[in-house]
C-alpha cells in the first residue's frame, strides 16, 4: 500500500502516519523529519534547509525530490510507504510520478486531511514531540501523563522552532498558495479521498483504515 497524506500544517499527517505504521507496518516518510534530522546531524543540506523552515517557506524542490528518490529505494519501502509532507508542489508531484514509474510502482491512495485554519494554530503551538523516539503529543488534545516526559520511552519532550504562532501563519499561507492545489491535481486520478481532519484522532484513523482496507 503506497499512500500520500496531504493537508495543511497541523492537519494530523504525522499523527495519522504513525498510527498507520503501527497497524500496517509500512514506513512513514516525512520530508520534514528527514530535514530536521539532517540539521541535527549538521549536514550542509540540513543547515541550508533551516533558513527556509524557520521562515515557514518551502525548501527547494530539487532538495526534497533528491531525499525522496533515495528514501523510496530503501528496503523497508518494498511493501509500501506513507508519504507525509511530500509532495507539496506540482513539480514535486510530477517528479514523484516519474520516479514511481521508473520503479514500476504507483500510488494507491491520496488522503487529504481537511482542517480549517482556525484550529491549526492551537494544534501546532500545543504540539510536543519526544526527542528520543519521535512520539507526538499535544498539551490539550493528547497530553503526556507527566508534563515534558514521553509516556513511551521516558524521553524529553520538545517544541519545534517553527511551531510559534507567527511562523504557523506563514506556513499556512504557503500551503494555500503552493500546496492546496495538489488536491485538484490528484482528484483527477480516482485515488483521491478528502476526509475530515478536524474530527477526533481515533475517528480520523478509522476513516483512513476504511480507505486502506477498501
Ligand atoms: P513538516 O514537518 O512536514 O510540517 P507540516 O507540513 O507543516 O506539518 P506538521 O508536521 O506541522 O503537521 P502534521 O500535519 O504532521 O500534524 P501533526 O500530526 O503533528 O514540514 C516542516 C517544514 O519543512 C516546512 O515548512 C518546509 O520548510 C519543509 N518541508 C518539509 N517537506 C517539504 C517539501 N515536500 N517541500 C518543501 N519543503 C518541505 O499534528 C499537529 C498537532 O495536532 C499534534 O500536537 C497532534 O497531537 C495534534 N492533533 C493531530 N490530530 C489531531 C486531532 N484529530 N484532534 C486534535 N489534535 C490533533
Ligand atoms: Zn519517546
Amino acid at each position: 500500500m503506497n499512500l500520500i497524506f496531504l493537508g495543511p500544517p497541523g492537519a494530523g499527517k504525522g499523527t495519522q502516519a504513525k498510527m498507520v505504521t503501527g497497524r500496517y507496518g509500512i514506513p512513514q516518510i516525512s520530508t520534514g523529519d528527514i530535514l530536521r534530522q539532517a540539521l541535527k546531524d549538521k549536514t550542509p543540506m540540513g543547515v541550508k534547509a533551516k533558513e527556509f523552515m524557520d521562515a515557514g517557506k518551502l525548501v527547494p524542490d530539487d532538495v526534497v525530490i533528491g531525499i525522496i528518490n533515495d528514501r523510496l529505494r530503501e528496503g523497508d519501502c518494498k511493501a509500501g510507504f506513507i508519504l507525509d509532507g511530500f509532495p507539496r508542489t506540482v513539480a514535486q508531484a510530477e517528479a514523484l510520478s516519474g520516479l514511481l514509474g521508473k520503479m514500476g510502482r504507483q500510488i494507491d491512495a491520496v488522503i487529504d486531511l481537511a482542517v480549517e485554519e482556525r484550529f491549526l494554530v492551537e494544534r501546532l503551538t500545543g504540539r510536543r514531540t519526544c526527542k528520543n523516539c519521535g512520539m507526538g503529543y499535544h498539551i490539550t488534545f493528547s497530553p503526556a501523563s507527566k508534563t515534558g516526559v514521553c509516556d513511551k520511552c521516558g524521553g524529553e519532550l520538545f517544541q519545534r522552532d517553527d511551531d510559534n504562532e507567527a511562523t504557523v501563519i506563514k506556513r499556512f499561507k504557503v500551503y494555500k498558495e503552493q500546496s492546496e492545489l495538489l488536491g485538484a491535481h490528484y482528484s483527477a486520478g480516482g485515488r483521491y479521498r478528502k476526509i475530515d481532519g478536524a474530527a477526533p484522532m481515533e475517528q480520523v484513523f478509522k476513516r483512513i483504515v476504511e480507505i486502506i482496507d477498501a
